[in-house]
């Protein structure tokens, strides 16, 4: 559609959009306000370069798409608990979020979505790379989408899929962890297949990392099946790329896109600030 406040620009070919014309900064009109959130329905990943802001600037407009929650395992800010910094040193060599994910699928009512700030960013790399699960389900086969429609994924908090589990990856960074010894409780059962609650359309939900069984099925059936899901949801097709410098602001919309964080920049420093969007509903 066209826009009048702002300019939309795609980055990728079925995902993904830099909006320019606006300083987040200043307070936004009702017209602009309106805007960003068709334009976050219509793209699934809204860019924004070049914006300065505070800390609270960062989390006032954070609210603009629902309430902001806590991450689970990594303790916030100390005087914004919904903020926690995704950092990596130039002496580490293992990433946060380097794994394809959507955000706290685990849960029983998952984030709308997640907002990242770049504070600090390597010379280079460091990309997030967006997967659009609605092409991952529309490029589904009819007899597919017929069997996955009716299934129940089961999404754990506790990386099944990695060796050592959320414990091991918290001790690969120096984050300061949290509840990591309730990883494995944090578990929910949603639909294959969800409908957006705004757009109406359907999503393959599938979150690389949480996703590990199929309720109902046997290991041999399941396996196979994940596998096989995991592996075309991550298809290059359905991707767009969030390259970032410093001021850089992206939000994504995480019932219907996964994601993963690429860790290309040995010996460099990444300093982000996350955000969590929450008030979502209950996947259907
Ligand atoms: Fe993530």
């Amino acid at each position: 559609m066209a826009y009048r406040t702002i300019e939309v620009t795609p980055i990728g070919g079925t995902l993904g959009a830099e909006v320019a014309g606006i300083d987040l900064a200043r307070p936004l009109g009702n017209e602009q306000i309106a805007e960003i959130h068709q334009a976050f329905l219509e793209n699934q990943v809204l860019v924004f370069h070049g914006q300065d802001l505070t800390i609270e600037q960062n989390k006032d407009f954070a609210r603009r798409f629902g309430p902001l929650v806590p991450y689970p395992f990594v303790k916030g800010l100390d005087d914004h608990p919904e903020v926690f910094e995704i950092r990596k040193e130039p002496d580490e060599e293992k990433n946060f979020g380097g794994a394809w994910h959507t955000d706290m699928s685990f849960e029983e009512r998952p984030p709308v979505g997640t907002m990242l700030y770049a504070r600090e960013t390597p010379s280079r790399g460091g990309d997030t790379l967006i997967a659009n699960l609605y092409r991952a389900y529309e490029t589904l086969s009819d007899p597919m989408k017929r069997v996955v429609e009716g299934l129940t994924g089961v999404y754990s908090g506790d990386l099944k899929g990695r060796r050592g589990g959320r414990k091991a990856l918290m001790d690969s960074t120096r984050f300061q962890a949290a509840n990591v010894e309730r990883a494995g409780e944090m578990e929910a059962e949603h639909p294959l297949v969800r409908t957006h609650p705004e757009t109406g359309r359907k999503a393959l939900y599938v979150s690389g990392s949480h996703l590990y069984r199929i309720a109902g099925m046997t290991d041999a059936e399941s396996a196979a099946l994940v596998g096989f899901l995991k592996d075309h949801a991550a298809t290059p097709d359905f991707t767009c790329r969030v390259s970032y410098r410093p001021g850089t602001l992206v939000v994504w919309d995480n019932r219907c896109t996964q994601h993963r964080a690429l860790n290309d920049y040995p010996g460099e420093r990444r300093v982000m600030h996350r955000l969590t969007i929450g008030g979502g509903d209950r996947p259907h």
